[in-house]
């Protein structure tokens, strides 16, 4: 704010807040609004999904008591359940899109799959598993490549650390547990509450052993820029009262009071409206439900988080992406960007299930099958904060991240005939040149990646019990995202073409096989660990092993990305590196969209990072506090 005073603001919003009680407008208090409101009111910035990047960007922003901002919320809020805020009580389906379908996936066993997303007042971070970490700093060098300027490690270590509330943990508890603690790379008066969980079971010490006998290193803390090596899990969970940290918590609820910062909840964007110029003026939009189409206005920028799914499906709908499908649909073009939906990927990942023979008790598993331990250590966390229930249902505490030549002998022979492939050969038949120059370029960073020591190609989570979750890092397989139909109520077509490319399934296999040697060494076979149907510890045939692993992979690890590139025009990119989408003004993707490719870590943190970055930006830009 440049020239009144924050007093002069507050007092004349206060008489403002006044004057429209009287005329029956807006609300005494910012806030929830209804659609009624939203039609009094001629916002600065109206933001589209209230997720992670959208409640981020629109708390910042507010800051400015001159500036008004709505998020337009196509879910409800939440009622701070036990099933959103207590880690061992997790997992909030009521606050997810279901169904949200994928196409038929061709390469697994033509089936379809539901594709996990938040669809809530803070979307993801209501709904998702709490992991919290941050890339290799090697990945976000390569995004800065690939056009991303001012997207390195050290532009965006400074966000990371604004973001968050790192809680350390207790230096004796970190030292049993075999992590450290960087206190340089964390925030301490960040909106986000972060912590490392202070318990872990008995049965992890067998298997963390064993993930280092098989040749892993122990990471130091997992947040400074090194993703690779066995890991305690850092958690978006807030080290005193150990519940989740979710975006409502940390980025509206706490400014709720603010005059200028509104949310209209349950309804769904539509639309972008754009004027002569091309410039974002406002936005269409509907009951959730269903109802009539309304619009907002938007003096200075529409910005889009409505997640990776939908800010492709709203660009389109808005006559923003490939001129082809545009006009398959009718709809008049207000810019051919082919990059639109292309470049979709998430991480896949697969279950084995386990006969753990030999176990330990209590594990994971022991709160589900005995009622009377599960109430204990309910109680437990209840008056200590500690026990089980400080870790996410299913989860334990540790994770396993390897660099391929650390999974595999044959890491060097894979890279090499994957490089000798036509990079363009498994890409969708209609790609276009642009989009596949900056996947050329993409795949060759990706196998550069994959040779050093310093990106995982994978990640291995036993959960104590019967099962092993492996998530698969590097994919090179890329789908799409496109309208199917004119009706924003429907689903886009979502086609993650997962295993289009066979070298991905050369890297789940040598990272099925990489579990297999952890389950190996001495500490975890003393517990005589049997994969269970489909797998069988007795099937070794590489050929055999690929028909099981595509009968159990699924296409998604709730990291869907990268639909709306941080890229140049000219290597299929949609936005700038401030995140303004080219050939039009006053719009901006903030999402993970804007990712060029994924990374290796759960995005929540780089996605509360990014929206602070982007947030300073918009500020800069227009002069604000
Ligand atoms: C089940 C699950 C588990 C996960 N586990 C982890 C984890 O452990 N660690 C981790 O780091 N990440 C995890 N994630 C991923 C993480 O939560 C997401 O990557 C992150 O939330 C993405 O942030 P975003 O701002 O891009 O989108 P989101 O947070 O998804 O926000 C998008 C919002 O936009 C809304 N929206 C969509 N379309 C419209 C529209 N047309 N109009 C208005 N609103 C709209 C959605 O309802 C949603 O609330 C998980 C996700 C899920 C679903
Ligand atoms: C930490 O490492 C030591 C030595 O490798 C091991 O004995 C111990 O069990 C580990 N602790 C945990 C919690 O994994
Ligand atoms: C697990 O293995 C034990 C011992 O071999 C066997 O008795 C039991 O039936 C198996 N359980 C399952 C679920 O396969």
């Amino acid at each position: 704010m440049k020239s009144r005073t924050i007093l002069s603001v507050v007092a004349s919003a206060f008489v403002q807040e006044v004057l429209s009680a009287a005329l029956g407008k807006a609300p005494k208090f910012a806030t929830v609004v209804s659609p009624r409101d939203v039609a009094d009111t001629e916002y600065d910035f109206i933001i589209a999904g209230g997720g992670i990047s959208g409640l981020t960007v629109a708390d910042r922003l507010t800051e400015d008591p001159s500036i008004n901002v709505l998020v337009i919320e196509t879910g409800g809020f939440d009622q701070n359940e036990d099933f959103v805020l207590v880690p061992g009580s997790f997992f909030p389906v009521p606050y997810m899109w279901l169904p949200l379908l994928s196409v038929p996936q061709p390469a697994l066993n033509n089936k379809v799959f539901n594709i996990p997303a938040g669809k809530v007042v803070g979307g993801g971070s209501v709904v998702n598993g709490m992991v919290y970490v941050r890339p290799s700093k090697e990945e976000l060098k390569a995004w800065e490549l690939l056009g991303a300027t001012g997207w390195d490690w050290n532009d965006l270590l400074p966000y990371y650390k604004k973001s968050e509330t790192f809680t350390p943990p207790d230096p004796a508890f970190a030292a049993a547990a075999n992590f450290s603690f960087d206190p340089s790379v964390h925030g301490t008066s960040g909106p986000v509450k972060a912590s490392f969980p202070n318990f872990y079971f008995e049965g992890s010490r067998n298997w963390f052993q064993a993930a280092i006998s098989s040749g892993l290193k122990a990471a130091g803390d997992p947040m400074a820029g090194d993703a690779t090596g066995v890991i305690f899990i850092p958690s978006v969970v807030n080290g005193e009262t150990r519940t989740r940290s979710h975006a409502r918590i940390s980025h509206y609820t706490p400014v709720q009071s603010r005059p200028n910062y509104h949310i209209l909840d349950s309804h769904t964007v539509s639309k972008v409206l754009f004027n002569a110029q091309k410039k974002a003026i406002g936005v269409e939009y509907l009951p959730t439900a269903g109802g009539q189409t309304l619009t907002a206005h938007a003096k200075k920028e529409v910005l889009l988080a409505a997640g990776a799914i939908h800010t492709p499906q709203i660009l389109q709908l808005s006559g923003v992406g490939p001129k082809k499908l545009l006009e398959k649909f009718s709809i008049p073009v207000v810019a051919d960007l082919p990059g639109v939906g292309a470049n979709f990927h998430d991480q896949p990942s697969i279950i084995i299930p386990y006969n753990v023979t030999n176990n330990i008790h209590p594990n994971v598993g022991t709160l589900n099958e005995d009622p009377a331990y599960d109430a204990a250590q309910r109680a437990l966390y209840d008056t200590s904060k500690t026990g089980p229930y400080v870790l996410t249902r299913g989860l334990s505490s540790n994770l396993a991240l390897p660099p391929l030549c650390k999974t595999t002998s044959k890491c060097h022979s894979i890279l090499a005939s994957a490089a000798l492939t036509n990079p363009f050969k498994y890409l969708p038949e209609a790609t276009h040149p642009t989009v596949k120059a900056g996947y050329a370029l993409q795949r060759s960073m990706i196998l550069g990646q994959l040779a050093g020591d310093k990106v995982p190609v994978s990640m291995i989570h036993w959960d104590t019990a019967n099962s092993v979750r492996m998530y698969f890092f590097k994919p090179l397989s890329r789908g799409t995202v496109q309208i199917g139909s004119t009706d924003p109520r429907q689903t886009p077509l979502i086609d993650p073409r997962t295993n289009s490319d066979p070298v991905d399934e050369e890297l789940i296999l040598a990272s099925f096989l990489k579990n297999r040697e952890i389950m190996n060494q001495p500490t975890m076979a003393v517990l005589n660990p049997l994969e269970a149907a489909p797998f069988s510890n007795s099937v070794t045939d590489e050929a055999q092993l690929k028909r099981i692993l595509a009968e159990v992979a699924e296409p998604s690890s709730a990291h869907q990305c990268c639909t709306a590139a941080m890229m140049p025009k000219l290597l299929g990119g949609v936005v700038d590196s401030k995140m303004r989408v080219y050939d039009v003004s006053g719009l901006r993707v903030i999402d993970t969209s804007f990712w060029p490719m994924v990374l290796t870590a759960a995005p929540t943190a780089t996605t509360y990072a990014s929206g602070e970055k982007i947030a300073d930006a918009i500020k800069a830009a227009y002069g604000l506090l």
